[in-house]
């Protein structure tokens, strides 16, 4: 029989659609410079309270969200890499490090973000409290950890086409709908299903909005 179960809940989807959303415009921005940098730099405060909250509910959130549930340990890692181990229903061991590597990597660009400056008439909120020299090595960070999110991001999509094209398998689709379908008999239990109840949704919300405030008062 099959099963529809939900693997991820509201919180982390749109998390996830809107933080492809402020990074694909903030580049825009970027390009387009002169005022759009102001722009530019809303796209990377909102990444960046995105990012914090995806932290705190890798701990906080429900069954899939949470780093737990999906980090592998080396010994899982290798089981799932020599083929001995399935993936589960969440991110695969090798989907999580590339997971990992992602938040990590936007995390490192929004906060050098905040230190950045063009050398023409935009800088970061925080340049102010920092040497002139700081700024620079954090500006040259900001402009060169761009390519590495940039090859991040293409691994990331090739991983999915894989998936799509080779394991006729559908990423995309769970991570707007939130659901998978299952077999009930296999070994995935249904015990995994991903709590998405209102009062998880309200938690995630009173969640990103004390991380948005706490970020308004850094950069003001
Ligand atoms: C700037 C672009 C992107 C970034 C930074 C990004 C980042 C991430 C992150 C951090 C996750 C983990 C979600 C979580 O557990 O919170 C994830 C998962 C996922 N992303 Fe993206 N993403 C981007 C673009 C895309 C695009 C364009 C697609 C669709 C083609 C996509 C499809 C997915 C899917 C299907 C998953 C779930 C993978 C799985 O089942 O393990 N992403 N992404
Ligand atoms: C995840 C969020 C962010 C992304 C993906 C991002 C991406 C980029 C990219 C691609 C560039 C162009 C670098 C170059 O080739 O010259 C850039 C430049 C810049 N960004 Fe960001 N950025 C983010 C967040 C921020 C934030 C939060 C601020 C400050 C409020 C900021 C301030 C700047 C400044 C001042 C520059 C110009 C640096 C230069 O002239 O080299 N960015 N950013």
């Amino acid at each position: 029989m099959r099963h529809e179960i939900r693997v991820w809940d509201l919180p982390t989807r749109l998390f996830h659609w809107t933080l492809t959303l402020c990074i694909v415009l903030g580049i825009i921005f970027v390009k387009i410079g002169g005022n759009a940098m102001q722009l530019h730099a809303y796209c990377g405060y909102f990444a960046l309270a995105l990012v914090v909250f995806r932290i705190i509910w890798g701990f906080a959130g429900s069954w899939h969200a949470r780093f737990a549930n999906f980090v592998p340990s080396p010994k899982r890692l290798v089981a799932y890499l020599k083929g001995e181990t399935a993936g589960g229903l969440g991110h695969n061991p090798l989907g999580a490090l590339s997971v990992i590597a992602l938040l990590l990597a936007v995390l490192l660009q929004a906060s050098t973000g905040l230190f950045a400056d063009d050398d023409i008439f935009f800088q970061g909120p925080l340049t102010k409290y920092v040497s002139n020299a700081t700024v620079a090595f954090l500006t040259s960070i900001h402009r060169f950890n761009q390519y590495i999110i940039m090859a991040l991001v293409a691994l990331h999509i090739g991983a999915i086409l894989f998936y799509q094209i080779y394991k006729k398998e559908s990423l995309v689709g769970p991570m707007i709908t939130g659901d998978k379908k299952i077999l009930v008999t296999n070994e995935v239990s249904v015990s995994t299903e991903s709590i998405d109840t209102g009062k998880q949704r309200l938690a995630a919300l009173v969640i990103f909005v004390a991380v948005g405030v706490g970020l308004y008062y850094l950069i003001n």
